[in-house]
């Protein structure tokens, strides 16, 4: 699989075929837009609709239907919006079994300023790379007695390798200095401590990649103080799940950054925010993180041509302020920002 800064030579006229689910909250809004500014860059798609979460309960019967995860391994490559997990008994997280299930074990968020979307700090660039199959969201929970609750937490060599070499192997091609593991092996010195034992080994290999440690609560202080210290920030799934929140709260919020999911067989990618329930079905939410989440889809296809017309586009369209969404103290609608995005695109 080649990653999502791509895997070859762009091919003209060439039709993908590609799973689409747009999952539920505000998901089938944000791809809806989607889908309309991929129509307007002209790359070819054929979208295989699944549906995925409430929505596929209600008209299927089944949270993750089969057919999703079929039409993933057919396809190779999915765009997926946000799908709500309720909280307590009874449910597995969709995303964390698709993860699972297709084994896509590096989770990949470049966190990036966008043109004029004002916050604390400019020239943030910095990428999270998320170990994606283990760890606490292993999903091993269970009741001691009543009122004490065990919750395991696996680390293996094998994943905690795996994702050391992918973060290592993603700094090398694009030229990024520095590697930093996140951690809290101070006191989860046998799980984190394995991780951190596996990266090292792993940066050994890499002498021309700066590599440091670093906890995860000094981290997250160093990131709101001077997260331009940061490179590419590699972390087990919990402390990753947290961090690119927090990364994304540093660039203009959760509406803004886009996430990859990538294995060796398949890749899904989805942006890092979720259904958003409070503004579902209204017209409000954000869809550049859903947009940008296309981007990295099409250069991960080889389409590099199409995937910078598009983030042009978005830029241009931040750039002249012209249609903010109301994340953004702006009054536009996830259809006119929608709009303004295609208007640069076609014309
Ligand atoms: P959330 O990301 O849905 O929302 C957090 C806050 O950010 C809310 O104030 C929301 O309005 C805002 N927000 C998020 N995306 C936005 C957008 N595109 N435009 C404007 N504002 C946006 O996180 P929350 O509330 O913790 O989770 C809601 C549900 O989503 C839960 O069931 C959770 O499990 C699920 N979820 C699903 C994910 C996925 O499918 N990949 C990822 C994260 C959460």
């Amino acid at each position: 699989m080649g990653g999502v800064e791509g895997r070859g030579d762009e091919t003209a006229a060439v039709k993908y075929k590609i799973t689409l689910v747009p999952g539920d909250g505000i998901g089938p809004e944000v791809t809806t837009a989607t889908t309309k500014v991929v129509e307007a860059a002209g790359v070819d798609v054929e979208w295989e609709v699944i549906d995925a979460g409430a929505v596929a309960l209600e008209r299927h019967g089944a949270y993750l239907p089969d057919s999703l995860l079929e039409s993933i391994r057919r396809n190779g490559v999915a765009l997926k919006g946000p799908v709500t997990t309720p909280i307590g008994g009874g449910f597995t997280s969709i995303n964390v079994t698709l993860r699972q299930q297709l084994c896509l074990y590096a989770n990949f968020r470049p966190i990036r300023n966008l043109p004029e979307v004002k916050t604390r700090f400019g020239d943030v660039d910095l990428v999270v790379i998320r170990e994606n199959t283990e760890d606490l969201y292993s999903g091993l929970e269970h009741v001691v007695v009543p009122g004490v609750v065990e919750s395991l937490k696996i680390i293996t060599a094998d994943a905690s390798t795996r994702i050391a070499r992918f973060a290592f192997d993603f700094a090398r091609r694009k030229r990024r200095k520095r590697v930093t593991a996140v951690h809290k092996a101070n006191i989860m010195k046998l799980s984190d401590g394995l991780f951190l034992e596996c990266v090292r080994e792993v940066a050994g290999l890499y002498p021309e990649i700066e590599y440091e440690e670093s906890i995860v609560d000094n981290t997250c202080m160093q990131l709101v103080l001077d997260p331009q210290q940061f490179d590419v920030l590699l972390l087990e799934n919990l402390y990753g799940d947290i961090v690119s929140d927090l990364g994304a709260g540093l660039v203009g919020g959760l509406g803004l950054v886009p996430g990859a999911n990538l294995g060796e067989d398949c890749a899904v990618f989805e942006p890092v925010h979720g259904s958003a329930p409070s503004i579902a079905g209204k017209n409000l939410a954000n869809p550049t993180a859903m947009i940008l989440s296309a981007v990295l889809l099409f250069r991960h296809l080889g389409e590099f041509e199409k995937a910078q017309r598009v983030l042009s586009a978005v830029e241009a369209v931040y750039r002249g302020g012209e249609a903010l969404t109301s994340d953004l103290g702006g009054k536009a609608t996830t259809t006119e920002f929608t709009e303004a995005v295609v208007q640069h695109l076609v014309n």
